[in-house]
């Protein structure tokens, strides 16, 4: 363990604006620094880092932290990782803690378990490029599938010669143990080499060591499987392990995006195509902890699966995890008989990427219009696909994001949209009792107690977050803006295009202004807008002592309990740092307007889908179809806006 003294001292040197100037270009904005965001895609810089506050604060996609947490996010590092970077950074030694003779020996031993595999994949290497029968059976079968040099080195792949333990006797004479062999998974039951006769595929955990191996055999046989792969070591454990990501990493940051294929040749088809962000479940079902993996990249992942029924089956068990998760996933189906690599190979990059614009859907047209497919002619199944897709609806932990899913899913249904709200809200219930249920008995009571008193938040939040559309109408996003202008408008925020946080606050409402429902909000937004306009000065007390009772009352009611509403889903929003002040009265603005904005693009949705019903109807087809444009324009809004609402803090 490093000890707390090192910590400090890498925390006391390290500073923020260093750190950040070794990945970003920025510049001087007042007392700040300002640069493009390394997190999320953008033109104009909304990235900040404050060298006094030693922080640095992404205004457009929420992410801020100290320097040890933008290693973290940057590099993908764990928080360990993340300080010996640092030191080495600013040339710090780390002193260890004396542990006891156990743990060092058990740490010593896990180092040779790595060096063992790094030795193993040397040699693989080598057996591949360098010797007679590697280059005849495993190259050439290799290059026969058309994988270049290049992408060969890349993922490291290697060659396991046929014959009993040419590994082992090697590893040996370098000085590595039976034990440590066996403990690697190098060495099988009779003390051989367990990988034979077979193409190697290493797998690399996410800062590059290799961790374990599969091997392909060259021809297919019925000797053994197809593939074999490592079992799980001290250091490999498969929950935790995505094929690929180590090379997909920096690719799935840049283009917001991460696809997730079935087999190891999917992953290195698509990256040698020029498709780099593409990892790999390797055959086992996809984990929370694979899925945390990716989402320290991105929060949207495309599942690319096989349209034969195991591959469909596959993508949908992946699916309700990756909607807990509050992930945005799309899925594709490939044409019947192809996989990822097959279809590339075949269709080339431009071809592969037209499909994929036309073809991926967002989940719940994706899954309805499959479960539509599967009870064709059978009525008597449509109830048990309702029960199917509110499962899923019930995993959506974003209240307002849910109730668009279940707006579209009731149209598409032609279901009534109250049935849906009901029958999800009942699943939503249960799926929570079940969580409850799952509690080991024997854990300490007073764990127990604060474990019963989550789910029963998460069970009043639930109940009280699933509404559908129609019912969203109670002004909740424009009272909550409301009360942020009163309560904060006048406050400077750490923002040199805006003076104050009422500035900011018209400046991103500009356009929905006139959406606002409520009278007595508008009267009040409004009257603020002049006054702000006019460059009056404007207090609270000008509200409070209004002439207009009803505006005076709502006032009074909104700064005494001005953090009532601000927590009203704040669940869906955790922050990932105590946010300075200043800092939170933005965030929080930003997030009351994407909510305000949410709901209006919602409203036009549903708007347009009654419109396209009564087009279709009448049988204008002209009509129904340029509405149908409109309708997928509004969707990408849509999408645009919920995937801003992300989990920044992983829920453990
Ligand atoms: P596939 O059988 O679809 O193979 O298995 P593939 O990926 O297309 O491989 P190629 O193109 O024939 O070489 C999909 C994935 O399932 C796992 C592997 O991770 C494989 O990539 N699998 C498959 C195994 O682990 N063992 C097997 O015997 C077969
Ligand atoms: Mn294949």
């Amino acid at each position: 363990m490093i000890a707390r003294k090192s910590i400090d001292e890498v925390m006391e040197n390290a500073r923020i604006d260093e750190v950040v100037a070794d990945f970003v270009n920025l510049k001087r904005r007042g007392s700040n620094m300002i640069g493009l965001c390394p997190f999320h895609n953008e033109k104009t810089p909304s990235f900040s880092v404050s060298p006094s506050k030693n922080i640095f604060k992404c205004f457009g996609c929420g992410r801020g932290g100290d320097s040890v947490r933008f290693v973290m996010e940057h590099e993908g590092y764990e928080y360990v990782e993340a300080i010996r970077y640092l030191a080495e950074k600013y040339g710090i030694k780390l002193e260890e803690t004396k542990a006891d003779a156990e743990t060092l020996q058990a740490e010593r031993e896990r180092e040779t378990i790595y060096k063992v595999l790094d030795f193993a994949l040397a040699f693989f290497k080598k057996q591949l490029t360098e010797t007679e029968e590697g280059q005849l059976a495993g190259l050439n079968y290799l290059k026969e599938r058309g994988f270049r040099t290049k992408t060969i080195e890349s993922f490291g792949l290697g060659y396991a010669p046929d014959q009993s333990n040419t590994l082992i006797k090697e590893a040996k004479k370098a000085g590595f143990t039976d034990e440590i062999l066996k403990r690697a998974a190098l060495m099988n039951q009779h003390g051989g080499d367990f990988f034979r006769n077979r193409v190697i595929f290493p797998i690399f955990n996410i800062s590059g060591k290799p961790i374990a191996f599969a091997g392909r055999q060259m021809v297919s046989s019925d000797r053994g499987p197809k593939y074999l792969n490592s079992p799980e070591t001290e250091v490999y454990l498969k929950r935790k392990v995505l094929y690929g990501i180590y090379n997909a990493k920096k690719a799935i940051r840049q283009e917001e995006n991460c696809y997730l294929v079935e087999g190891y040749t999917d992953v290195l088809s698509l990256f040698q195509s020029g498709v780099e962000n593409v990892v790999a479940s390797s055959g086992t079902a996809l984990t929370p902890d694979q899925i945390r993996l990716i989402r320290r990249y991105t929060n949207r992942i495309t599942i690319l699966f096989d349209s034969d029924p195991a591959g469909i089956k596959a993508a949908m068990r992946g699916l309700d995890l990756i909607l807990e998760e509050n992930m945005d996933v799309r899925l594709a189906l490939l044409p019947e008989g192809d996989d990822p690599d097959s279809f590339i190979r075949r269709e080339g990059l431009a071809n592969f990427q037209q499909y994929m614009a036309e073809q991926s859907k967002d989940f719940i047209l994706f899954k309805t219009q499959l479960l539509l497919k599967e009870a064709a002619g059978d009525p008597m199944r449509k109830s048990a696909l309702v029960k199917d897709l509110v499962e899923t609806l019930a995993r959506i932990p974003e209240s307002i994001k849910r109730s668009a899913f279940i707006t579209e899913c009731a149209h598409l249904m032609k279901i009534d949209e109250h049935i849906l709200v009901r029958e999800t809200n009942k699943a939503i219930t249960e799926f929570i009792r079940q969580k409850q249920r799952g509690i080991p008995r024997d854990i300490a009571q007073s764990e127990k107690e604060t474990q019963d008193k989550i789910f029963q938040e998460e069970a009043k939040t639930a109940s009280a977050s699933v509404v559908g559309l129609s019912e969203l109408t109670d002004a909740f996003q424009e009272r909550d803006i409301i009360r942020i202008l009163l309560n904060y408008g006048h406050k400077e925020i750490p923002d040199p295009g805006f003076s104050s946080l009422a500035e900011y606050i018209f400046a991103s409402l500009d356009e929905i202004l006139d959406d606002f429902e409520h009278t007595v909000y508008k009267k009040i937004i409004l009257e603020y807008k002049t006054m702000l306009d006019e460059s009056k000065a404007i207090s609270p007390t000008h509200f409070t002592n209004h002439t207009d009772p009803e505006i005076q009352h709502l006032t009074v009611e909104l700064l005494t309990t001005p953090y009532e509403y601000a927590s009203w889903e704040e669940h869906d929003i955790p922050l990932q740092i105590q946010l300075h002040p200043d800092e939170n009265y933005k965030l929080d603005a930003h997030n009351a307007i994407l909510r305000l904005k949410l709901k209006v693009v919602m409203q036009h949705i549903a708007e347009n889908m009654n419109l396209i019903s009564k087009f279709q109807e009448e049988g204008n087809e002209e009509d129904m179809i340029i509405h149908m444009r409109m309708h997928n324009d509004l969707i990408k809004i849509r999408e645009q806006m919920t995937s801003q609402f992300k989990n920044v803090v992983l829920k453990v």
